[in-house]
């Protein structure tokens, strides 16, 4: 359903949840022209109404790190189809990330992505540029015109920016535009040839294994750098009991760096790959328990600020080769949610409005992007939740174009209701979503 441009939309009856505002109560919003304009208004019966009670009325959530594919990798996913996943996992903004063939290292490539994204008329796309020119880690890319084309963030992930001299000059000239180095925190001497976390399990299969001490090396030399020149680092998907440790430390003494925490580096261990599945082969990779519990009391304790989904389509012809052909990565978009939901709200490790400020404040600001707040005037970027619906996860069923999940089969909970971008109702979710009852949404 799209609504008519001219025609206010009334989100009736909601709890909204609005981080950014401190706001969490039941109250009727109402937007127009791709805006939000009052709370508690009332029906005057010429609005579209959309009933929002037993939901959660959420800005819409913002995924800061995804791998669109496009250019280069479209049988994985081009920025059609990841757009669509985007939206119907509840994200009305995502960051694509620049290890692309050609790599998102010019203008021109910024640019196209950018329209590519307006064509595709889903979310908001926000680019992240490469660090080095080609990804190569040898020459810095022309940062200051990436900016001028609208690059919000640079990164070389998929692989770490490596020279620590390339590092440091970038985090000096990202002063200049506030802008933030996203870094792969991985030493490649200590994990060359591995495939899952060094450990007992890697030891029992007989499987090369990625130290978790690869990370905390580089976590630590980056915020080094950071501290030393002042720049702003954001560790990317952190996976380790030390470099969460290392990050609550830095940001004890005031340096500049932020972090992120994948769903899978929550809920899963380097356990599920007796299996030899590469649906669980992601970089970092899985690690023992003791890991994930550092993971989620960094959450927890707000030394992790982001949770984001790391979404990497593998087409499934390649996902299929031997565990140690196969490469790296899940998608993450159409699961990420009801895993927030189920892994992270019920049991109680995050409440409502802190696990929202994750997914929607807490990434607009590291991005220095607009969004991920319900305030007067701003977009009109909402997703509407049900807190309490449970699914199961059917990877037949997601729009994206790959289906390398390991979560398949799995019961969750929670999901996204409606989806609006700029005012337009971009996603509603299908009825069959429900397969069991539904318990109210309760102000807490
Ligand atoms: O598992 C991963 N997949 N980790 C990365 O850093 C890159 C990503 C990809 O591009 O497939």
């Amino acid at each position: 359903m799209n609504v008519r441009a001219n025609r206010p939309l009334l989100i009736e009856g909601g709890r909204v949840i609005d981080p950014s505002q401190g706001m969490d109560r039941i109250t009727n919003l109402l937007v127009e022209d791709g805006r939000i304009v009052a709370y508690d208004a009332i029906s005057t019966g010429d609005q579209e109404v959309l009933d929002a009670s037993d939901k959660i009325v959420a800005p819409g959530l913002i995924d800061m790190h995804v791998h669109l594919r496009e250019p280069g990798r479209e049988e994985d996913e081009t920025i059609r189809t990841g757009t669509a996943a985007a939206v119907a996992g509840g994200f009305t903004s995502i960051a694509c990330i620049p290890n692309t063939e050609p790599p998102i290292d010019t203008q021109a490539t910024v640019e196209f992505i950018r329209h590519q994204a307006v064509l595709a008329d889903q979310c908001n796309v926000f680019v992240v540029a490469c660090v080095s020119k080609n990804r190569e880690g040898k020459e810095l890319a022309e940062l200051g015109q990436l900016v001028q084309a609208g690059a919000v963030a640079f990164s070389d992930d998929g692989a770490p920016v490596y020279d620590a001299e390339l590092m440091r000059r970038a985090l000096e000239y990202c002063r200049m535009f506030d802008k933030p180095i996203l870094n792969h925190a991985e030493v490649r001497e200590l994990t060359q040839g591995g495939v899952m976390h060094e450990g007992l399990v890697s030891l029992v299969l007989g499987l090369p294994g990625m130290p978790s001490v690869a990370e905390d090396v580089m976590a630590s030399r980056d915020i080094a750098l950071a501290d030393a020149t002042g720049g702003r680092i954001h560790m990317m998907h952190v996976s380790s009991v030390g470099s969460v440790d290392l990050i609550r430390r830095a940001k004890g003494r005031g340096v500049r760096v932020t972090t992120e925490v994948c769903p899978h580096h929550f809920t899963l261990t380097d356990d599920s790959l007796r299996s030899f599945d590469s649906n669980f082969k992601m970089s970092p990779p899985l690690r023992s328990q003791k890991h994930v519990n550092a993971c989620i009391a960094g959450l927890a304790d707000g030394t992790i600020d982001v949770i984001c989904t790391d979404h990497a389509p593998h087409a499934l012809e390649k996902k299929m080769r031997e565990l140690d052909q196969a490469p790296f990565g899940i998608v993450g978009l159409e699961t990420a949610l009801g895993l927030v939901v189920t892994r992270l709200i019920e049991p109680g490790h995050l409440d409502w409005p802190a696990a929202l400020a994750k997914m929607t404040i807490n990434p607009a600001r590291i991005l220095g992007i607009n969004k991920g707040t319900l305030a007067i005037g701003a977009d009109a970027d909402i997703t509407v939740i049900d807190p309490t619906v449970r699914w199961t996860v059917d990877p037949t069923k997601f729009r994206s174009k790959s289906r390398n999940t390991p979560f398949a089969g799995w019961k969750l909970q929670g999901r996204a209701d409606s989806v609006i971008v700029g005012g337009r109702i971009k996603y509603q979710a299908p009825a069959e979503a429900a397969e069991q009852g539904r318990r109210p949404a309760r102000a807490r």
